[in-house]
């Protein structure tokens, strides 16, 4: 499957199956501020970072007054020899923004409750997933790299053996 299929799936998928209200392809837009305003004329009031970088940096300019980032990864920074720098931080002052990064190791406890929420949802097909899954431990290397490419369709997951 080429790329360009494998995105305009991706983007379906976050609409029709996950129920997102609008989706677009950072690949495909010149100007991410822009982009960021067309789908949120109103701004944003809260932002799971998982990107960094430019997309950081444009959603910076979106953000609402008051507006939460929570900060679980920036994987656009990851082996760069010299990550970008981060130009629009003041707007965490002017527009009273929390930004606050977390770890999931330091939740660990919580992962009980957490089935206990989860599972229920998931079962009545009110919370769907998505597994993009590599066969055996030798297509492991090959499938982190495609991460880092667009690769994956969904969570990706390598299996070792089926018990
Ligand atoms: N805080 C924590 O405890 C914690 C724990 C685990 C993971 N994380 C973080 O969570 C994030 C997601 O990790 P994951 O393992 O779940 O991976 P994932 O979302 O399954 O896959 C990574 C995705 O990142 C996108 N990507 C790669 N390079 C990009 C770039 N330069 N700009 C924008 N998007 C890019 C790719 O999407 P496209 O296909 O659209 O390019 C790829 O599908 C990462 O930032 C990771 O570091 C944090």
């Amino acid at each position: 499957m080429s790329l360009e299929v494998l995105e305009a799936k991706k983007r379906l998928m976050l609409k029709n199956k996950f129920g997102f209200n609008e989706a677009f392809n950072y690949k495909e837009e010149p100007d991410l501020h822009a982009a960021l305003k067309r789908y949120f004329p109103e701004g944003i009031d809260i932002y799971f970072e998982n990107v960094g970088g430019k997309m950081l940096d444009a959603v910076l300019l979106n953000m609402r007054a008051h507006g939460r980032i929570a900060v679980c990864g920036m994987i656009s920074q990851y082996n760069l020899e010299n990550p970008e720098g981060v130009h629009n931080l003041m707007t965490l002052v002017g527009k009273q923004v929390r930004m606050e990064g977390f770890m999931v190791f330091e939740y660990y406890h919580l992962y009980p409750k957490f089935l206990e929420l989860v599972l229920p949802h998931i079962k009545e097909g009110k919370i769907t997933y998505v597994e993009d899954v590599a066969e055996g431990l030798e297509s492991a290397p090959a499938a982190l790299i495609g991460l880092f490419t667009g690769r994956n369709v969904g969570k990706q997951v390598v299996v070792v053996a089926r018990e």
